[in-house]
């Protein structure tokens, strides 16, 4: 830690205990279901899907895409273009998508339509935080682990141009924060 960190906005041990019962949610809703298959959006939930992942209790397998959007870092939003598409074909699939962050909800709009036409079995999503002040797109979070007001938040995996990415917590610079 040096005095330039970023105000500490949901503790690491709060973020474990989250993921752990989303983990433990998701064992049992798939308990069931042959395979589920992790879909990652980079780069923001690549630490959150670690960490979900090791945490869950059934057979599952692993894949990532990215997107982005015509936005700014600090002002999300606008129509969303693939960047890199996913190895797998998921026909046939129990899919999860696995989100860092629903903001204005057009990411998430986005890659539910396109891979709902690839014929998974199901298709749901889980993302760690939602900031449904924010929302222009009405979507459904199947998991979510935490909702939280309009602040920018950086750390485990989101970050604000590249910094802070890897903080252990979920901070946030932004001045007032009533969480
Ligand atoms: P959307 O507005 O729901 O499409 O979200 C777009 C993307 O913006 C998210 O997947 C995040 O990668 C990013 N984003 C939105 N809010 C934050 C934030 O507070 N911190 C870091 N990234 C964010
Ligand atoms: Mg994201």
């Amino acid at each position: 830690m040096t005095g330039d960190d970023p105000k500490v906005f949901i503790a690491e041990e709060a973020i474990r205990r989250r993921v752990g019962e989303l983990a433990h949610s998701i064992s049992q809703d798939y308990a069931k279901a042959e395979n589920l298959h992790l879909v990652g959006v980079l780069r923001g939930s690549f630490i959150f899907l670690a960490d979900l992942s090791r945490a869950l209790t059934i057979p599952r397998s692993v894949d990532f895409l990215a997107v982005a959007s015509y936005g700014t870092a600090v002002a999300p939003g606008g129509p969303v273009r693939l960047i890199t598409d996913l190895r797998t074909d998921i026909a046939g699939r129990h899919v999860l998508v696995v989100e860092d962050i629903v903001d204005t909800g057009d990411t998430l709009d986005y890659l539910m339509s396109l891979l709902a036409l690839r014929g998974p079995a199901s298709l749901k999503c889980c993302a760690l935080l939602s900031k449904p002040a924010c929302r222009k797109k009405e979507v459904r979070i199947d998991y979510m682990g935490f909702e939280i007001p309009d602040v920018w938040v950086v750390g485990y995996g989101l970050d604000d141009m590249e910094r802070d990415r890897a903080l252990p917590y979920i901070g946030t610079r932004s001045g007032k924060v009533t969480a």
